[in-house]
């Protein structure tokens, strides 16, 4: 991964234009000279820089949730390592450690089977995994019978720019598929959630051991929480090192009702996630145009948002790539960042070239806001039944993209320009920036249209064979 970055880096002669080993505190908007002041420090140094647009891409699941740390009873005698999964430190040594592992999403199922590799473990030590609220689990189609045939294709396949771009927009439209069928309401959704749910509890008790399988069972709908495509996590579970307890509470208190449970623990591995909705861009003070702060803004509004994810009022010149409402849990998030990046580079274009001061949107972000709340109310994510980290307690999402990424595309193929104020330079255009032509809407929803029951026939006849969902069990 690194050579590969590296590489990127020095083909495009960006290696000395990246400045490492700092952090941005502070963005202010000066009005008078239509730019942003960055205040930047590092271990030695506190610098201004100044430029005409920033981009924010700091990302929002960077920040682990320790949480967890306050609220366990006891944890300031633990005498044990601790570490987040977000925060993995080699120096610890877990060759025949007994370690404890808090959290059942999709890095802590990464993470047992790993730790229960002999490597790891060397064959003593015991790993426990203390679980809250199970999520569903589904087999993962790249690790079954198709690895073979995939890793024999792909490579060929993927030569041609064509080949990868077809392989891509195959694997894209299945999971624009499930988006339709599962995430948002479907006339047959009740059917389909019912018909998944009782595969996936096949699943589960086809290959989990039978004493977990009413604590890996889920109360809620699939898809309302993020979904785990099983790296090896229930094979795993027969390891006779291995145990798995369930706590209902907010934290992990290890007594279970009435019953107290000890767990022997030399470093507990906290895979308890994030809290991007409370950490959003919390790294940097932003204050906008009339020193409107942007984290009061938000608080002020409901919750965290953004026009498109990109952009806020009060905020010219400043975009979000991965920004409010961005995440996705169905498909890839790099494919919504290119559409935000592809955006920000047609509409940052003028400002670039010295024609446009200042680019600020307006009352669309409100707009905007509205439409994305409104979807997110019979999304699965707000009716499944669990809590995510996707909606806040309060109902407000800040997280997810609840349309299509088809229409993400679509949305960030050409700005529209009437929903932006622009100020321009002496140099601006005689005329105001045209909405450009975007291609029309008419000829994505009639290509949805029919792929979505060609898609749908295809999932319930089961197509999907028996062979790549339920493999016979290692044992
Ligand atoms: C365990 C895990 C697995 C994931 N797997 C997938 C996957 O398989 N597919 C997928 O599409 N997505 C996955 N994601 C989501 C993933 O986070 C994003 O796809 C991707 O990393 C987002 O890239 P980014 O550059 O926006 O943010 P990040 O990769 O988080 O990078 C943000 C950067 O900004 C820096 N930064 C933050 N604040 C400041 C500041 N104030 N000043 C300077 N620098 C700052 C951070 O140090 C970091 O280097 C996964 C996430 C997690 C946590
Ligand atoms: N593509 C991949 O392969 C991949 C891999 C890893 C992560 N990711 C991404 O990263 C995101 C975060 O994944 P994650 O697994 O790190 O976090 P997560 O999905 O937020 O899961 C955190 C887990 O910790 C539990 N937890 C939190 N606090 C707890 C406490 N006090 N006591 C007991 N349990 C507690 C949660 O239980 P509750 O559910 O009860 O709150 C949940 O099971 C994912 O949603 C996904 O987007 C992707």
């Amino acid at each position: 991964m690194y050579t590969y970055l590296r590489a990127i880096c020095k083909q495009y002669n960006l290696l000395d234009r990246i400045q490492l080993n700092s952090v941005v505190t502070e963005l202010a908007w000066n009005a008078t000279r239509n730019e942003w002041q960055a205040t930047v420090i590092t271990l030695k140094t506190r610098t201004t820089v100044r430029a005409k647009i920033v981009i924010s891409a700091v990302g929002k699941v960077g920040t682990p949730d320790m949480s967890t740390l306050r609220e366990v009873p006891g944890m300031e005698t633990f005498r044990g390592e601790i570490m987040h999964t977000a925060q993995w430190d080699d120096s610890i040594p877990l060759i025949g450690k007994d370690i404890a592992v808090v959290g059942g999403g999709c890095s802590a199922a990464q993470l047992v089977p790993q730790l229960l590799l002999p490597s790891k473990t060397n064959g003593s030590g015991s790993v426990t995994q203390i679980i809250r609220s199970p999520h569903w689990v589904t087999p993962d189609p790249y690790l079954g019978k198709l690895l073979g045939l995939w890793n024999l294709c792909m490579p060929a396949i993927t030569r041609s720019r064509l080949g990868a771009r077809l392989t891509r927009f195959v694997l894209f439209s299945i999971y624009e598929l499930l988006h339709f069928t599962f995430y948002r309401p479907h006339p047959n959704g009740g059917k389909l959630q019912r018909w998944l749910q009782r595969r996936l509890i096949r699943y589960l008790n086809q290959r989990a051991p039978e004493e977990y399988h009413s604590m890996l069972t889920p109360r809620y709908a699939v898809g309302c929480k993020r979904l785990i495509l099983d790296p090896g996590w229930f094979d795993c579970l027969h390891d006779p090192r291995f145990r798995l307890h369930n706590f209902e509470r907010t934290s992990v208190i290890l007594d279970h009702g009435d019953q107290e449970v000890k767990v022997p623990t030399d470093v507990l591995i906290l895979a308890t996630g994030y809290s991007p909705g409370a950490n959003l861009l919390s790294s940097m003070r932003i204050m906008g145009r009339d020193e409107a702060d942007l984290h009061g803004l938000w608080t002020a509004r409901g919750g965290p948002q953004g026009y498109l994810g990109v952009a806020m009022d009060q905020f010219p010149n400043l975009f979000f790539v991965y920004g409010p409402n961005s995440s996705v849990g169905h498909t890839s998030v790099l494919a919504g960042i290119e559409n935000s990046i592809n955006y920000i580079l047609q509409i940052a274009d003028p400002v670039l070239k010295g024609k446009v001061a200042a680019l600020e949107v307006e009352e669309a972000c409100m707009r905007w806001t509205r439409k994305v709340q409104l979807a997110s109310r019979d999304s699965i994510w707000a009716t499944g039944g669990c809590t995510n980290w996707y909606i806040d307690p309060n109902g407000w999402n800040s997280m997810i993209y609840p349309f299509s990424q088809v229409y993400n595309y679509y949305t960030s193929m050409s700005p529209d320009w009437n929903d932006w104020a622009v100020t321009y330079t002496k140099l601006g255009p005689s005329q105001p920036l045209r909405i450009r032509s975007r291609f029309p809407l008419w000829i994505v929803f009639i290509i949805m249209a029919c792929l979505i029951p060609i898609g749908t026939q295809f999932v319930l006849k089961g197509a999907i064979r028996e062979a790549i969902w339920f493999r016979p069990m290692r044992v």
